[in-house]
């Protein structure tokens, strides 16, 4: 497996591949999540490349940018164990200069949940997708259903902009108590990950209502809710794969999104219905 820093190493590595190159995106302090994105990309495709990068144009200010867990030295063996060819780690002066285009995701997808409280967000990750699309050229991206706001955005970009990119959605990987992971879970204390299992909670019972034919999205909410007491909710919300808001579930085209504060961690999980 090989190691590589400059984006001229990811394009001489790049020109070695033949065949399909799948590629996939991440921020590092990797987990069994990321690790189902890695195994998916390893048996479909030829090669495999993958980035760590702790992208600093997503964070806004004030948020955990740096902070942000970063466990380079473990991230190396879990991409060895997963059959990874090349991981590209790249330093924010590889990637980023003084003067910058602007890349904006749109808005219609990216200003209402995650892109209400963390308005930018969504501009940063399409802007550094766009970067990496460009310099790594893979066959196939990896992008897990857990950030479903943003896989739908990646899809849009790719469409719009006739990337020659196909994006391929990963199931959510959670622990046997249902907790979605997520690197940001290590900022969890124990108390806080039992907290923590509302929200997985708050889902399956959503999932429950639906599967007694209860449909109504306000019902559903209600005993989300509940579920969720006495966390702080940022929103639930129940919508259609173009994030508009449904007044009743329609099966095959349903989100159920929540974003809720286990103290000062905020925690995002969802339901594909
Ligand atoms: P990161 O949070 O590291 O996530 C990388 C990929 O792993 C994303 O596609 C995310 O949806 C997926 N993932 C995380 N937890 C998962 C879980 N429990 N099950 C399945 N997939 C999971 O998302 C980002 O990084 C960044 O925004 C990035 C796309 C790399 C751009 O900087």
């Amino acid at each position: 497996m090989q190691i590589l820093k400059t984006v001229q190493e990811v394009r001489q590595f790049r020109a070695t591949c033949s065949g399909n190159v799948g590629f996939v995106p991440t921020m590092g302090a990797l987990h069994a999540g990321h690790a189902q994105l890695l195994k998916s990309s390893v048996s479909q495709n030829d090669h495999t490349i993958v980035s760590i990068f702790v992208n600093p144009t997503q964070f806004l200010a004030g948020e955990d940018l740096d902070r942000y867990p970063r466990t380079p030295e473990a991230d190396i063996k879990i991409c060895e164990l997963c059959g990874v060819d090349a991981i590209f780690m790249p330093d924010a002066n590889e990637i980023y200069s003084q003067i910058e285009p602007k890349i904006l995701a749109p808005k219609e997808l990216s200003s209402t949940l995650e892109g209400a409280t963390r308005p930018g967000h969504f501009d940063g990750v399409c802007t550094v997708l766009t970067k990496f699309f460009n310099i790594i050229n893979p066959t196939n991206a990896y992008f897990g259903k857990k950030d479903a706001q943003q896989l739908l955005i990646v899809q849009h970009m790719v469409k719009s902009l006739f990337m020659p990119i196909n994006i391929v959605p990963v199931d959510i990987v959670r622990s046997s108590d249902g907790l979605a992971l997520s690197s940001r879970n290590s900022y969890l204390n124990d108390d806080e990950l039992a907290q923590a299992l509302k929200l997985s909670r708050s889902l399956m019972k959503a999932s429950n209502l639906i599967k007694a034919n209860k449909l109504n999205s306000l019902e559903i909410k209600d005993a989300m809710s509940s579920c969720l007491e006495p966390l702080k909710v940022d929103y639930i919300a129940i919508v259609d794969k173009s994030l508009k808001p449904i007044d009743s579930i329609e099966l095959g085209n349903t989100i159920i999104l929540i974003a809720v504060y286990v103290s000062n961690t905020r925690l995002i999980d969802n339901l594909w219905v």
